[in-house]
C-alpha cells in the first residue's frame, strides 16, 4: 500500500468530520479542526455531534488506530500536513450571498502558519470565483510554496460515510499538476472515476449538481398537484418517465419538499450570482417557490378537511416524522417545521414523535414529545407522516386505527398503498396520487 499522506481538515461540521474521518480509513494521517472547544474535547473521547449512520465505529477505529486526531489549533494542524482541507461554514446572507468570512479568516491563518509546501483544498461549497479570491489571500501571507484545489463534496446526510467511500465521480479542479497528481493519488483507494477541471467550474459543478437535483424535485412535485386535479397518479408519472434514461429514476419522489441546509443554501446562493452576473434567476427561483407551494398544498389540503368538523382548534395532530429526510437528526429548514407551524397558529394541539430528531426539534419548537410512534397516534384527530423513516413504512397500522380518535391519516411522503389504507378502514390522504 501506498504511504498515507498528513492530512489537516479545517471545520468539523458535517462535510469535515465525514471526510476526515473516510480519509484516516483509507490510511492516511488526519487531524479535524474546530473552533468549538467542547466539540473537540467530546470527540477526542470518540463522542460524536450529530447522527450519521457508520460515522462513531470509523471515528472509533481511526483514533484507536492513531490516524485520527481532533485539535482546535489550525497552525499546530497545517504545521504537520502537506494537504489542507477547507471545510468550514458557508453560511447564507439575509440576500442569499454566501457570507465567506469563516474560509476566508482560516485559509488567512492557514498561511501564516505554512512552513512548506501546502496543498490549500476548498471542499466547502460555495461561489464560482471564491478559490481565486483565496489564493489572493493566501499569497499576501504565506512564506512557502504552495497551490489551491477545489475538491466539492457530494455528501448526503444519512448516507455521507457511503457516499464518500462509494462516489459517482471525484472532481479534482486546480491548475497545478502537481496537486492534481496528489489528490487524484490520495483518491485511488476509491476507484472512482476522477474528472480534472479548471478550479471555477469544479465550483460550479457543485452549485448546480444541487440546484438541479432541487429542481427535479420541485417538478415532480408540480405535476403531483396536477395529478390530484386531473385524476392521474405521480408515482406512475415519475416511474414512465424516469424510465428515460437521459431523465433517470433519482430524487422523482413527490412529497412536501426537500429541506435541510445544502438545497436552499446552494440554490439561492446560484440565483445571487446568476442575478449579479446580469442573467436570468427565474428558473431556480420557480424551484424554490414551488417547494413553498407543495407544502403549504398539503397543510390547506390538511385544515379544509377539518373546515367539515369547525376548524383544527382543539384538535389533536399527531406528527411523525420531524427531520428534513430519513437517518438523520438534522431538522434544518425541514418542511415539518413550517407544517406545524401553521397548525399551531390554527390552534391545533401537537403530538409529534421522530426517532432521531427530537433532541434538536425541542430546541426550537414547543409541542408535545412523544416517546415512540404509538404514543404519537393515540387518542389524535390524524396522524400525519412528515418524514419517511422506516419505522413509519413497519408500522402496525391496524394498532395504529385502534388508538386513533379518527382513523385520518395524512402523508406528506407517500410510504403507504392506498388501497391497502382503504382496506384496513383509514380515510388516506398524500400527495399526487
Ligand atoms: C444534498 C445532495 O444530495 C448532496 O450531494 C450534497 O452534497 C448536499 O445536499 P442532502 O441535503 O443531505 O444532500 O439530502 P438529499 O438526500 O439530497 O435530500 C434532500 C431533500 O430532498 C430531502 O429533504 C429529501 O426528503 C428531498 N427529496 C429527495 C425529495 O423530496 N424527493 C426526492 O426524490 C429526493
Amino acid at each position: 500500500m501506498e504511504m498515507g499522506k498528513n492530512i489537516a481538515v479545517i471545520g468539523s461540521g458535517y462535510v469535515g468530520l465525514t471526510t476526515g474521518t473516510c480519509l484516516a480509513d483509507l490510511g492516511n494521517k488526519v487531524i479535524c479542526v474546530d473552533n468549538n472547544e467542547e466539540k473537540i474535547a467530546g470527540l477526542k473521547n470518540c463522542k460524536i455531534p450529530i447522527f450519521e449512520p457508520g460515522l462513531e465505529l470509523l471515528i472509533k477505529r481511526n483514533s484507536l488506530e492513531k490516524r485520527l486526531e481532533f485539535s482546535t489549533d489550525i497552525a499546530d494542524a497545517t504545521k504537520k500536513s502537506d494537504l489542507v482541507f477547507l471545510c468550514v461554514g458557508t453560511p447564507p446572507k439575509e440576500n442569499g450571498e454566501t457570507d465567506l468570512s469563516a474560509i476566508e479568516n482560516v485559509t488567512r491563518e492557514i498561511a501564516k502558519a505554512s512552513n512548506g509546501y501546502k496543498i490549500i483544498v476548498q471542499k466547502s461549497t460555495v461561489p464560482v470565483n471564491t478559490a481565486v479570491g483565496l489564493k489572493g489571500i493566501m499569497k499576501q501571507y504565506i512564506k512557502t510554496e504552495f497551490d489551491t484545489a477545489v475538491n466539492p463534496e457530494f455528501l448526503k446526510e444519512g448516507s455521507a460515510v457511503y457516499d464518500f467511500m462509494n462516489p459517482d465521480r471525484i472532481v479534482i479542479g486546480t491548475e497545478s499538476e502537481k496537486a492534481y497528481a496528489e489528490l487524484a493519488e490520495m483518491y485511488k483507494p476509491l476507484n472512482a472515476p476522477i474528472l480534472h477541471t479548471d478550479i471555477n467550474s469544479a465550483e460550479l459543478i457543485k452549485h448546480l449538481s444541487n440546484a438541479m437535483l432541487a429542481q427535479k424535485i420541485s417538478t415532480i412535485n408540480l405535476i403531483a398537484m396536477l395529478c390530484e386535479k386531473t385524476n392521474a397518479d405521480i408515482e406512475t408519472v415519475a416511474k414512465g418517465v424516469g424510465m428515460d434514461k437521459r431523465i433517470g429514476p433519482d430524487f422523482l419522489k413527490a412529497g412536501i419538499g426537500y429541506g435541510g441546509f445544502c438545497f436552499p443554501k446552494d440554490l439561492d446562493a446560484l440565483i445571487y450570482i446568476l442575478k449579479k452576473n446580469g442573467l436570468d434567476s427565474g428558473l431556480f427561483e420557480k424551484v424554490r417557490d414551488i417547494n413553498y407551494d407543495i407544502r403549504n398544498h398539503f397543510a390547506r389540503k390538511i385544515s379544509e378537511r377539518f373546515d367539515k368538523e369547525g376548524g383544527l382548534e382543539g384538535k389533536i395532530i399527531g406528527i411523525l416524522g420531524l427531520a428534513f429526510k430519513p437517518n438523520t437528526d438534522d431538522i434544518r429548514l425541514a418542511p415539518s417545521t413550517d407544517i406545524i407551524n401553521k397548525l399551531k397558529s390554527k390552534k391545533a394541539k401537537i403530538k409529534a414523535y421522530d426517532p432521531k430528531a427530537m433532541e434538536n426539534s425541542r430546541k426550537i419548537l414547543e409541542m408535545e414529545y412523544c416517546d415512540n410512534l404509538y404514543s404519537a397516534a393515540e387518542n389524535c384527530d390524524a396522524l400525519l407522516i412528515l418524514t419517511e423513516w422506516q419505522e413509519f413504512k413497519d408500522m402496525d397500522l391496524t394498532r395504529i386505527r385502534g388508538s386513533m380518535k379518527k382513523p385520518l391519516i395524512f402523508d406528506g411522503r407517500n410510504i403507504y398503498n392506498k388501497e391497502r389504507m382503504k382496506n384496513l378502514g383509514f380515510e388516506y390522504y398524500c400527495i399526487g396520487r
